[in-house]
């Protein structure tokens, strides 16, 4: 303490200020050290991005793939982007049930309608078992609102996936308890820690909702998204979520940290819908959120139109 006062009076500093620039020193560097570890950069960093500025700012050295490539280039991607799809992205386990109602409307309205080119039955829907996907499905309020709100009558099945066992337990409890009762069998939660999507896919809808992102978490801003999911590791894991979703089926994404239409598959999609969103972008150009759009819509429902590269 002698030492360290004394040294204080040579620089001429405060004690209290160079208190808090060490702890500053400190805690900057342990969330280097934890972003690092979280999320192999390095991998997701020589991926295939498309975002000519957000190349510029991640890795100047990057080597552009093409989505034809070798062989051994697609199982490469393929592997990268499961890898992806199976890390934890969002940490935070809220939910809520009918939270995103404009989205949840916008798909109805889809398979009400175009997709089944215009003929109902009675409960509005002609499409059969069909099946949709919650990913990120945390204390399962989504899922449960799909089941039981947009899409009780149809032979639709719901599937629930997250890498959070409490959250799923938590979960399936309130889906056994929801009244009116639920058909047996019309949600299946499942951890994807330990089960691939595929498993149960294609599916008709995916949804991810709050979860390619990191938002509300002490710490987060630009620099630590960026470091942690940047969004190379983002096209990755919508990659995992394209590779799963049939041709003429939607892909329904409220608060990402990027936007779909800077990715290389976007060109596969066709635009359906715009929804409020609360989660901030990141410009990975300046390193900061961009400037929010004044009425928060961004678009947030996509019909897949063909399909992408061949898988192995
Ligand atoms: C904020 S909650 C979103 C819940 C719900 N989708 C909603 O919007 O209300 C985010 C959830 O995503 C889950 N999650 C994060 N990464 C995931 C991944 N790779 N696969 C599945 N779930 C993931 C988290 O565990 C968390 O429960």
């Amino acid at each position: 303490m002698v030492i360290f006062r004394g040294y204080c009076e040579l620089r001429g500093l405060p004690m209290r200020r160079l208190l808090q620039r060490m702890a500053v020193a400190v805690i900057t560097f342990a969330i280097g050290l934890w972003s690092v570890n979280h999320h192999d950069v390095e991998e997701v960093l020589s991926s295939s991005l498309s975002n000519k500025t957000t190349q510029k700012s991640l890795n100047p050295n990057y080597l552009h793939q093409t989505t034809e490539g070798t062989a051994a280039q697609q199982e490469n991607r393929t592997e990268r982007q499961k890898k992806a799809g199976q890390s934890q992205i969002q940490l935070s386990h809220t939910s809520a049930m009918n939270r995103y109602p404009d989205e949840y409307s916008a798909v109805q309205t889809y398979f009400r309608t175009e997709m089944s080119g215009g003929i109902s039955d009675s409960d509005g829907t002609t499409m059969k078992n069909k099946k949709m996907l919650s990913f990120g499905a945390a204390t399962g309020e989504e899922a449960i609102t799909l089941a039981s709100m947009y899409f009780s009558n149809s032979t639709f099945t719901v599937y629930g996936v997250d890498l959070d066992e409490g959250s799923l337990e938590t979960a399936k409890t309130s889906a056994a308890a929801h009244s009116p009762k639920l058909d047996d069998g019309k949600i299946i939660f499942f951890n994807g820690q330990d089960t691939d999507i595929s498993k149960y896919g294609p599916y008709d809808a995916i949804f991810a909702n709050s979860v390619l992102c990191y938002h509300g978490t002490p710490g987060v801003n630009p620099q630590s998204i960026l470091a942690k999911y940047p969004f190379a590791a983002c096209e990755d894991s919508l990659g995992y979520l394209d590779a799963n979703l049939n041709v003429g089926g939607v892909l329904a994404i409220v608060n990402t940290n990027y936007h779909m239409s800077d990715t290389k598959l976007h060109t596969r999609y066709k635009i359906l819908a715009q929804c409020k969103n609360f989660v901030p972008k990141v410009d990975a150009e300046s390193i900061s959120y961009e400037k929010k759009k004044s009425d928060g819509m961004y678009d947030c429902v996509w019909v897949k139109q063909e399909a992408g590269e061949k898988r192995q």
